[in-house]
Formats: structure tokens, C-alpha cells, sequence
């Protein structure tokens, strides 16, 4: 088969992850019989020095036309004081709108090599982290009406979460059918005792949970679910949670395998045209100076040929080439520890596709 995929690199290291990933995904290509052909297009930092604006028209409409899109990172220092509507960022909310990816699924997976680099107590994670953060990602107080207005406590900034039943309707199915392919147990996160838009999100969850009888399902408010990701960790299996709280806690799921740099993601929407990219940002620190981990670029993917293509075998073969890289001993700076062989960002990736 033939796919065509827009890679938009981005920002300090997603140029340097990306190249990895695409290294990869070629080899592939070449041992399953597939070609991927790649359209470059530029958002973030690079997009506002190039035409002054975060995501141009070009980059929408190339990544509309394609079979599925691949982000590295966007940010960085020099593009910090600009305002909201001009950041970097706006390119991947940008297109996480314009794509309608509202489904943003963060498998957190604790790899049993890298038990060393996980900061909670061994006993802790002895059974296995094996966590997937389903976000809202279209709704919520990222998409909601913003702005500024004066009040007698002076100039105040606003945010508005809103919530509708078919948004929070939509992902909760989403989260419903990825449990019935794990391990059948959902645990939804809002904030109903004090937030309306959680009340409604609760009653539509437990609506649409009628319909699936097969899955357990629990609640916790978000203080607290992040409170017992740290304490029984092994005991999650799908959190289905808002925009903003499915930010934070992700970030927090990332920490159990590790590191950040291990984490890969997928934006879904009603179609097949996914958007992957790694959890993490575009880390200036260390760019262009071979040091970032493109493990979790690699794995986002592995959940595009998932995902978008359906090549479970595929997605596998680069998974498992993770895997015995790891218990092999290699790793990137960031999940370093004692005894083992650190590498830079490219002979991770070499070593990968050596293992494929
Ligand atoms: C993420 C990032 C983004 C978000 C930023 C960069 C806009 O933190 O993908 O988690 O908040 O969604
Ligand atoms: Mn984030």
C-alpha cells in the first residue's frame, strides 16, 4: 500500500526526532511492502519566522489531504512573549480543531527495563504500569470563548469550560471501545462537585456507559485521581477525562514510564486521518545537540500504522524493536541509569531499526 503523510517537524528537537522516526517508518515500509511518502510543511516557531503566522493555510490544507499527519514539537524561547493567537502552540491546537481530532489517546506503558528510571517505590510499579489517557481535545476551556473584560477587582482574564452532551458523549464511547480491547475497566475524571460543566459531563458518561455493561467504570475527581495515579497506579487501565485535567494527568502518567520522552500519542477523530507526535515539547535545552530520546516520537509512529492504517503487525514489529533496544541496555540521557550504554539520538534511532 501507498500512504501519504504530512510531517510537520516543528520546533527545537521535533526536526531531530522526527528524522528518526521517518528513518524508521522507511525500513518498514521496505520489509512489509509499503510506501510512505511524506509532504514537509511548517508549523510552530519556523512557521511564524517564515510567513508571520503559527499554522499557515498551506499546512491545514496539505495535512487535510493527507492519509494522516506526523507533529515533532513546536515552541521554543524565542517565540514566548508574543500573544495567544500568535504562540507556536496555536498550530497544534490549530490543527487539532481544523482536523477535528477530538479522541487524543496517551498510552502510558512502563517498559520492564526501564523500572530503574520510573521515580515511584519498585513496589510500587512491581506489577506493571499500563495506563491509556483518553483527552478531550476539541472542547473545554482550550476551545471555549476567551478574553478580557474590567471588573471592580480591576482588568480579569477569562476561560470558559464548556462542555456539550455530543462532545463528552463522543469520547466517552471512544474510551468505552479502546476497554473492551484491554482490560475492560474505565475510570472517568472530572470535577462535579464543584464544576456544572463536570455534572454534565458525569450523566453523560454513566448514559453512554449503559451500553456497555462488559466494562467496569469508576469516578474520581481530578484532585484526587491524581493523588491515586501515584499511590495504585497498576490499578488503572482507561482514564477518560477533559481537556485540561487530560493535559495535566498525562503528564503525570508520563513520569511512570520514566520519562516524558517515552510517551507517544494519538489525535483521532471521526475518519481515519489521525495526528501523531510525542507527549513531550520541543525541549530547546537540548536541541540539535543529539541528545533527545526519539522513543516516543518512534512509538506515535507505530500508532499511526495502528490507527490510521490498521497495520497491527507493522506497529508491532516497531514496538518490540523498542523493547529489546531497551533490554539491551541502550539509553538516550533522559532514562539513563547505572550500568547501562547511553546513546545519542540517532544511534537510538539506528539501533531501533537494527532491531526491527
Ligand atoms: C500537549 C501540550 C499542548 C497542550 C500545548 C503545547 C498546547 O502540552 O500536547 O499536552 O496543552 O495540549
Ligand atoms: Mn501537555
Amino acid at each position: 500500500m501507498n500512504y501519504k503523510i504530512a510531517v510537520v517537524a516543528g520546533d527545537g528537537i521535533g526536526p531531530e526526532v522526527m528524522e528518526q522516526n521517518i528513518a524508521v517508518l522507511n525500513a518498514i515500509g521496505e520489509k512489509f511492502g509499503h510506501t510512505f511518502e511524506y509532504t514537509y510543511v511548517l508549523g510552530g516557531g519556523c512557521a511564524i519566522d517564515k510567513y508571520g503566522e503559527p499554522l499557515p493555510q498551506e499546512t491545514i490544507d496539505v495535512c487535510k489531504a493527507s492519509d494522516s499527519v506526523l507533529l515533532g514539537a513546536v515552541g521554543g524561547w524565542q517565540w514566548d512573549t508574543l500573544p495567544g493567537d500568535k504562540r507556536p502552540e496555536r498550530a497544534l491546537l490549530g490543527l487539532r480543531g481544523a482536523l477535528g481530532l477530538y479522541a487524543n489517546l496517551r498510552p502510558a506503558t512502563l517498559h520492564d527495563a526501564l523500572k530503574d528510571a520510573c521515580p515511584l517505590k519498585p513496589e510500587l510499579v512491581a506489577d506493571g504500569v499500563d495506563i491509556m489517557v483518553v483527552r478531550e481535545l476539541t472542547g473545554g476551556m482550550y476551545f471555549g470563548e476567551k478574553g478580557r473584560k474590567m471588573t471592580d477587582m480591576g482588568e480579569a482574564a477569562y476561560d470558559v469550560e464548556q462542555y456539550s452532551v455530543k462532545e463528552v458523549e463522543r469520547i466517552t464511547r471512544t474510551a468505552f471501545e479502546i476497554a473492551r480491547k484491554r482490560n475492560k475497566h474505565v475510570t472517568n475524571v472530572d470535577k462535579q462537585n464543584v464544576l456544572e460543566s463536570s455534572r454534565l459531563w458525569r450523566s453523560v458518561v454513566l448514559e453512554v456507559a449503559k451500553d456497555y455493561p462488559d466494562v467496569e467504570l469508576d469516578h474520581l475527581y481530578v484532585d484526587n485521581a491524581s493523588m491515586q495515579l501515584i499511590m495504585r497506579p497498576t490499578t488503572f487501565d482507561v482514564i477518560v477525562t477533559g481537556n485540561i485535567f487530560g493535559d495535566i494527568l498525562s503528564d503525570e502518567a508520563s513520569q511512570m514510564t520514566g520519562s516524558i520522552g517515552m510517551l507517544p500519542s494519538a489525535s483521532l477523530g471521526e475518519g481515519t486521518l489521525g495526528m501523531y507526535e510525542p507527549v513531550h515539547g520541543s525541549a530547546p535545552d537540548i536541541a540539535g545537540k543529539d541528545l533527545a530520546n526519539p522513543i516516543a516520537t518512534i512509538l506515535s509512529g507505530a500508532m499511526m500504522l495502528k490507527y490510521s492504517f490498521g497495520l497491527q503487525e507493522e506497529a508491532k514489529c516497531i514496538e518490540d524493536a523498542v523493547t529489546k533496544v531497551l533490554d539491551k541496555g541502550y539509553r538516550t540521557g533522559d532514562i539513563m541509569s547505572e550500568g547501562m550504554k547511553q546513546v545519542g539520538c540517532k544511534e537510538m534511532g539506528k539501533l531501533i531499526i537494527e532491531n526491527l
